[in-house]
């Protein structure tokens, strides 16, 4: 089943026609796996699926589902977003340093945001690294060519446990006998040596951002978590271990996390209901680690679109009641990029989305 496909009504909308090019196309290159098997499309609905109502007219293939956009969007007028990617470039290249942390769940935008802002920064001619944990070769392709200023590493979990293994091997192994190596080995197979390893390169990026701007796009959730926990235990531990001897002198990642003028979160969501809900939950885990998230991004909105594409204009208007949430309470900073005709993949379309979410007004 194929859901969500955009299908343009009669109109002559820009970005009407540029999504219905995209559905059309993926339809047309599917996998070759999976081609030839029998095929349902489910199409875009103007309202967001959640609740029974909802959920009736998506199973009646209705186009409205009516108790919908006129209750949700009474909420007057349209919400503004107050602060610009642009803008967050410009305060952060005013400094020598920093780190900017962009997480959400998956496929919300985090490596197209975290590749913008940096591409930003680097042409505002401060030096900018942009590391990831996305696979090498999808951020390749969002930020093509070679930009100055600007560098660019992947955090690669397999190979952070290779070079963790062996640097351990080499520091631990080399006084043991055959049968002691042989528990080292059994003991370094363990799940725990992966996450140990990741944190390890998750450290050495943050501390970098002690010397230079650092973006840092992060996995989705569940390693993002991960990472934290594995700060917060270290970090305990750390304190355990020297606060005494040198009391106020330890800076463990999690303490950079912690303080605003060194580091900032990003979370960068969608304007429809769960993945808002998730982003919450996720500034709630954030919070409990005495983590305050800087700001919110909500990508691949339709209200800062111009489209009149009568579908999407019912989708844009639904969306307001999700920036209200946004605006109203979850979010201290908010910036909205629009949805673009053409996914933002390298240096020129990364641009035209900079430039459309900065024609937003700011505070
Ligand atoms: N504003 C936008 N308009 C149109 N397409 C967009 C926009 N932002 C992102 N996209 C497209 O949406 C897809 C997902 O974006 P991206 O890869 O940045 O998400 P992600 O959160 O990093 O995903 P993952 O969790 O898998 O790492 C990409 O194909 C990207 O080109
Ligand atoms: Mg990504």
């Amino acid at each position: 089943m194929m859901n969500g496909v955009f299908i343009a009504s009669s109109s002559d909308d820009s970005l009407a026609r540029g999504l219905a090019d995209q559905s059309r196309t993926a339809l047309q290159n599917l996998p070759p796996e999976i081609k030839d098997l029998p095929l349902h499309i489910v199409p875009l609905k103007p309202f967001n699926t959640v609740g029974l109502p909802a959920l009736r007219a998506l199973l009646n293939d209705k186009q409205s589902h009516e108790d919908g956009a006129s209750r949700e969007s009474s909420g007057g007028e349209a919400v503004k977003p107050g602060f610009s990617l642009t803008g967050l470039a410009e305060e952060l290249a005013a400094q020598e340093r920093g780190l900017v942390l962009v997480m959400g769940k998956g496929g919300v935008g985090k490596t197209t945001v975290a590749a913008a802002l940096a591409l930003a920064i680097a042409e505002l001619g401060k030096k900018v690294h942009l590391s990831t944990t996305d696979p090498a070769a999808h951020l390749a392709q969002t930020i093509e060519g070679n930009v100055p200023n600007l560098t660019i590493s992947r955090i690669d979990p397999k190979e952070e446990t290779r070079i963790y293994t062996e640097k351990i091997l080499e520091a631990k192994g080399k006084g043991l006998d055959d049968e002691g190596l042989k528990l080292l080995r059994e003991d370094l197979a363990s799940p725990c040596t992966e996450e140990v390893a990741v944190f390890h390169a998750f450290a050495r990026t943050v501390f970098e951002a002690r010397r230079s701007i650092v973006i840092l796009d992060t996995a989705p959730t569940g390693h993002t978590l991960l990472l934290l926990d594995a700060a917060g235990s270290y970090h305990r531990e750390m304190l355990k271990k020297f606060e005494e001897s040198t009391p106020g002198k330890v800076k463990t990642p999690l303490m950079m996390l912690q303080d605003e003028s060194q580091s900032k979160v990003l979370l960068v969501t969608l304007a429809e209901t769960t993945p808002v809900s998730e982003a919450a939950a996720l500034q709630d885990d954030l919070r409990r680690a005495s983590i305050e998230p800087y700001g919110w991004v909500v990508n691949r909105s339709l209200s800062v679109s111009t489209t009149r594409d009568p579908l999407l204009r019912k989708r844009a208007q639904h969306e307001q009641k999700e920036l209200q949430r946004i605006a109203g309470g979850l979010a201290k900073r908010l910036s909205i990029l629009p949805l673009m005709t053409e996914e933002p993949v390298g240096v020129p379309l990364l641009k035209k989305l900079l430039r459309a979410g900065a024609q937003s007004p700011s505070p």
